[in-house]
């Protein structure tokens, strides 16, 4: 995919595999709700990380802290050693991290190419769209249709493609494989590990525990707005049953 020197330097940070965010103490709130009650955790450079948690436990409204779109919220949020806690969310995208929301947000009334052009490029090192096209066939096909005609599967792949075009090298996904059918689960699994290979950081927040173990380097466990468990990839196994608990499967 991405042959430029940008992407080469992004991957190369991936493999180095250095701190890239570190959240601690992140407490937020929604009007005088308060839904995260302090939340720690850390996602290294090139990681793939899951955040795990039944409805309602928060995990949303963290992606959301981050990416500074929750109007008060508390604690530390650093992104390559910069406190991003009380940046703007305009600030935070331009530093390369990108959002992609549960509702996927694609405009019904533009067709697949205004949707994918409409996001402000942030920084260099975005894919072109011939970049983007290999990396999703079926979005070259569709390029003239509009948001409203596309399958629930094309509109992921245009809400994960529209952010790749942006040159954001921090990606968080909530739910992706939501209402999808398997093989289409497969493809978005398949997208993934592409892009970790492509030296991208995604932080992703799945109800899917099974398909979250087919990309994920390590997972946390999110219950009433705190992290309260957290383990590698390695160490599923031995950890089943509790995440069985958590969850509630
Ligand atoms: N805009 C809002 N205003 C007030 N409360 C909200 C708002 N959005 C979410 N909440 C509440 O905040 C809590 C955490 O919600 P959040 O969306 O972060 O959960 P989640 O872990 O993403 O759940 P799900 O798996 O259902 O997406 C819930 O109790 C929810 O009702
Ligand atoms: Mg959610």
């Amino acid at each position: 995919m991405p042959d430029t020197a940008i992407a080469e330097a992004r991957a190369k940070a991936a493999t180095t595999g250095g701190n890239i965010l570190q959240v601690r103490n992140l407490e937020a709130w929604y009007g005088e709700s308060h839904i995260l009650h302090g939340i720690n955790f850390d996602v290294n450079a090139g990681e793939v990380v899951t955040l795990l948690g039944r409805n309602g436990a928060g995990k949303t409204t963290t992606l959301k802290s981050i990416m500074g779109v929750i109007g008060k919220r508390t604690g530390s949020v650093r992104f390559n050693n910069e406190e991003i806690i009380r940046a703007t969310s305009d600030r935070i995208a331009r530093m390369g991290i990108a959002f992609c929301p549960e509702e996927r947000g694609i405009f019904a009334s533009l067709d697949v190419r205004e949707n994918l052009m409409l996001p402000p490029i942030v920084r260099a090192g975005g894919l072109s769209l011939d970049q983007i096209f290999e990396l999703f066939p079926n979005l070259k096909e569709r390029l003239s249709s509009q948001g409203t005609k596309l399958s629930g599967g094309e509109q992921q792949m245009l809400a994960i493609a529209r952010i790749l075009r942006t040159g954001a090298s921090f990606l968080m996904l909530d739910e992706p494989t939501e209402g999808l059918a398997p093989v289409i689960i497969q493809q978005i699994g398949h997208t993934i590990a592409r892009l970790k290979k492509e030296g991208f950081t995604i932080l992703l927040v799945e109800q899917n525990f099974r398909f979250a173990s087919t990309v994920a380097d390590r997972y946390y466990v999110v219950e009433h707005g705190k992290i309260i468990d957290g383990f590698s990839n390695a160490e599923l196994a031995a950890n089943m049953d509790k995440l069985h608990a958590y969850l509630g499967v």
